[in-house]
């Protein structure tokens, strides 16, 4: 009982804070630069690229905030055979992107919900993603019986999250911290196989190409019934 309301006080918490949040200063803020490295990272990834090559596909971004990484997707998918679908918790956030997504591509959907509880068909998704989304969910183990239950079988899971802890302590008091073991030990239960693991890195300066820092893990799951 104490359990549940803690997590349904850091829930809100969260929203509160995306629903809140000026979008000038959330850009400014969250180092675009950062994001477009991680983007173009996963957009690079051969098995995810390989899968969405195929025939029809339903796209999930879970924790999609204004649509970013949605946008780079319908840009390099236009075709009506593939569907993307954003969801988020915080209409602020979908709010951004909404309008022009709308306007100019009709294989995209929005949804305002809350990622834990999706209210989609079971089995509806090939690929799901999770970028720097995850870590703001305390049930890491629900999370992954939701994923579980909306992809398909043999779907991915590509999850994004910064690897340094601190980021997600500054913000709020009972953010959930977890590393790649704590991921492994909850997609191992949850039936996912690790397909691809590797570390983001940021160059500091293009003129000096050895400063390079760990910003993020990406991996890869596949999802097993
Ligand atoms: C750091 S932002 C990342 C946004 C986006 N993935 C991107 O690449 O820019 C985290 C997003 O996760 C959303 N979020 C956090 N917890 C959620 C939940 N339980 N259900 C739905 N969305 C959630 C927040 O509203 C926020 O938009």
């Amino acid at each position: 009982m104490t359990h549940n309301l803690m997590l349904r006080a850091q829930k809100s918490e969260v929203r509160d804070y995306f629903e809140n949040i000026n979008h000038k200063d959330y850009l400014e803020k969250h180092n675009r630069e950062f994001y477009r490295v991680i983007y173009s990272e996963l957009l690079e990834s051969r098995n995810i690229h390989n899968k969405l090559g195929k025939r029809e596909q339903v796209i999930l971004d879970l924790g999609a905030g204004s649509c970013e990484f949605v946008f780079l997707l319908l840009d390099k998918y236009p075709e009506e055979n593939h569907k993307i679908i954003a969801i988020d918790f915080s209409e602020n956030m979908l709010r951004k992107a909404s309008p022009e997504l709308h306007c100019n591509y009709s294989n995209h959907d929005s949804l305002v919900a809350d990622m834990v509880r999706c209210p989609l068909k079971e089995e509806c998704s090939d690929i799901i993603f999770c970028i720097n989304s995850i870590p703001y969910i305390a049930d890491l183990d629900s999370m992954l019986k939701e994923i579980n239950r909306l992809a398909r079988p043999k779907g991915y899971l590509a999850v994004v999250f910064p690897n340094n802890r601190r980021i997600w302590t500054r913000k709020f008091e009972n953010i959930r911290v977890f590393d790649n073991r704590d991921l492994h030990g909850a997609a191992f239960r949850n039936n996912f196989n690790a397909l691809e693991e590797r570390v983001i890195t940021f160059n500091l300066n293009e003129s000096v190409k050895s400063m390079v820092i760990p910003i993020a893990k990406f991996m890869l799951f596949q999802v097993e019934k």
